[in-house]
């Protein structure tokens, strides 16, 4: 990659023609200024990675310099060149932000010095400019790929995946089941350069040992009885796109060294064959299962896991993204009313309530099947808790019995989350709830409220949220934002009992 530009600001010309002739020589590009106003104008009108200036200068120093930097919002690093009566000024410039220092005379010590200095400085300008682009881009996105998501966690993943899409560094994807592993493999790939390439998505829990084997590597003919014709696998056939490894962990010990091999020579022998094949493949693997268990059970081979987790991404679970979840029940219900042809325009309060405070084990499959559901139900043009709260769960079933609150978290807080999910337990009762806890009706409408972003809604009012606009109310973000970081997911949740609805 060609380097960013350098800038020399010094007024004495013995230096400058120095050091730009040293620096061209070591294949930077390098222009020269003789003050600091000239440096300033040229910083601003153009991109340059480092400058390195003066400290005495004409016009504008270079402590004037940096601060100038520094309120336009310049990123180019500065490395000050200081006479030795002015060092302490140079320390001075450290200490608002210049990279380094170096000391006059630039002898041979101390042009070895700055040639050492200049590529560390521009790495760190190049990684922050990258990380500038990333969250300007990403920033208020509610839609990445095809993933819906506008918490902080998931513009964090969708920062990762943008950033680790164009390596061909492996991915293994965390998260419980229904969190979106898959579309997350898939937006790895669609934001590749391999995106033309094929994408390849391969269960290994779903198939047995001998089968796995036959489709990731491919036979020749006759590698086995009734193996008639040759068959290419998919490391093969996916070579220039993306494999994705789903289940990961339950892939048998023995193919788990064929796959470590492949991953380290990128080439593979087809089941019955002699040939080394060159593949040019990008692994992303994901699991719902507790690695470091099924590494100390054995199950899972801790090298082959550190060739997998070149990059991890973790996927929070549903229950700790409360702004996504009324951002995708809204999408969803937008998207299942336009299928059945029903006109539904929102949902009612109670409905609301339950959708914010079920812990949703199932993830966002889970609430994607749930109004899928309640749209074929409903009759009116608003979704109720009855079309919506699955039968098993109006009986009060399957709810955790604890409730885990992180250390930090204020009473309030804590008061919130055990309203919330005592309401969860009783299907949305609210009277129940309050009898449980021991508080008044209002107390229990009120906490609910809250969340929900009605400041005072009315027991029987509707909240007319249109159906397929996010609704967001900025009260109930507010409230959940300012909630104490969660626990780690899968210490804290315990492992989803949900049936797959694929
Ligand atoms: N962020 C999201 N935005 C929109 N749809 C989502 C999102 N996350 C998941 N889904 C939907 O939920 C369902 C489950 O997603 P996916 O298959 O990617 O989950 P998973 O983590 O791979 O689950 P499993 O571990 O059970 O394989 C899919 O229908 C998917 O479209
Ligand atoms: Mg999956």
């Amino acid at each position: 990659m060609k380097h960013p530009k350098i800038l020399i600001a010094d007024d004495e010309s013995a230096i400058t023609t120095g050091l730009a002739a040293i620096l061209e020589d070591a294949g930077y590009g390098v222009d020269v200024v003789a003050d600091g106003q000239n440096a300033l104008d040229k910083l601003v009108a153009e991109r340059y990675g480092v400058v390195l200036a003066d400290l005495k200068m004409p016009r504008l120093d270079g402590l004037g310099l940096l601060r100038e930097l520094q309120q336009r919002d310049i990123p180019t690093e500065c490395i000050i060149i200081t006479g030795q009566a002015t060092v302490d000024s140079a320390v001075q410039a450290m200490q608002q932000g210049a990279y380094d220092y170096i000391e006059k005379p630039l002898n041979a010590e101390k042009l070895n010095r700055l040639k050492a200095l200049i590529p560390k400085a521009l790495d760190k300008y190049q990684v922050q400019q990258k990380n500038r682009e990333l969250s300007s881009k990403l920033e208020g996105l509610t839609h990445y790929g095809e993933l819906t998501g506008q918490s902080e966690s998931m513009r964090s993943v969708y920062q990762v995946i943008e950033a680790v899409a164009p390596s061909t560094a492996s991915v293994l994807i965390l998260g419980e089941s229904g969190t979106g592993k898959e579309l997350v493999a898939r937006a790895l790939h669609s934001k590749s350069d391999r995106a033309k390439g094929p994408f390849f998505a391969l269960n290994c829990a779903a198939l047995p040992k001998e089968i796995l084997e036959n489709e990731l590597f491919g036979h020749e003919k006759g590698a086995f009885t009734g193996s008639t014709n040759e068959k290419p696998g998919a490391f093969e056939m996916s070579s220039g796109g993306t494999i994705f490894l789903d289940e990961m962990a339950e892939m048998p010990t023995d193919i788990q060294v064929k796959l470590l091999r492949a991953l380290e020579t990128r080439q593979i022998r087809r089941l019955g064959g002699k040939k080394e094949i060159n593949v040019d493949i990008r692994i992303v693997a994901a699991t719902n299962k507790n690695l470091q268990k099924a590494i100390a059970d054995g199950e899972l081979r801790e090298d082959l896991y550190y060739r997998l987790a070149v990059v991890e991404i973790d996927l929070p679970p549903l229950r700790d993204r409360a702004d996504d979840i009324q951002l995708l029940a809204n999408e969803f219900l937008g998207r299942f009313a336009q299928q059945n042809g029903k006109s539904i325009t929102g949902f009612e309060d109670q409905a609301w309530e339950w959708i914010i405070s079920y812990h949703w084990p199932g993830n966002v499959r889970e609430l994607k099947n749930a109004l899928e559901r309640a749209v074929i139900m409903s009759r009116g043009t608003t979704i109720s808790a009855s079309d919506l709260i699955p039968r098993h769960l109006r009986a009060g079933g399957e709810m955790p019995a604890a409730l885990t609150i992180p250390v930090g978290a204020t009473a309030a807080e804590a008061r919130q989350q055990l309203v919330l999910r005592t309401f969860a337990s009783t299907s949305g009762d609210i009277g129940r709830t309050a009898k449980v806890l021991g508080l008044s009706e209002p107390e229990v409408r009120n906490e609910l409220t809250a969340l929900i972003g009605g400041a005072s809604v009315a027991p029987a009012s509707r909240m007319s949220i249109e159906a397929g606009e996010p609704p967001a109310p900025p009260a109930a973000r507010a409230a959940r934002r300012s909630e104490p970081a969660s626990p780690p997911a899968r210490a804290a949740s315990k492992k989803s009992t949900a049936k797959k609805g694929r």
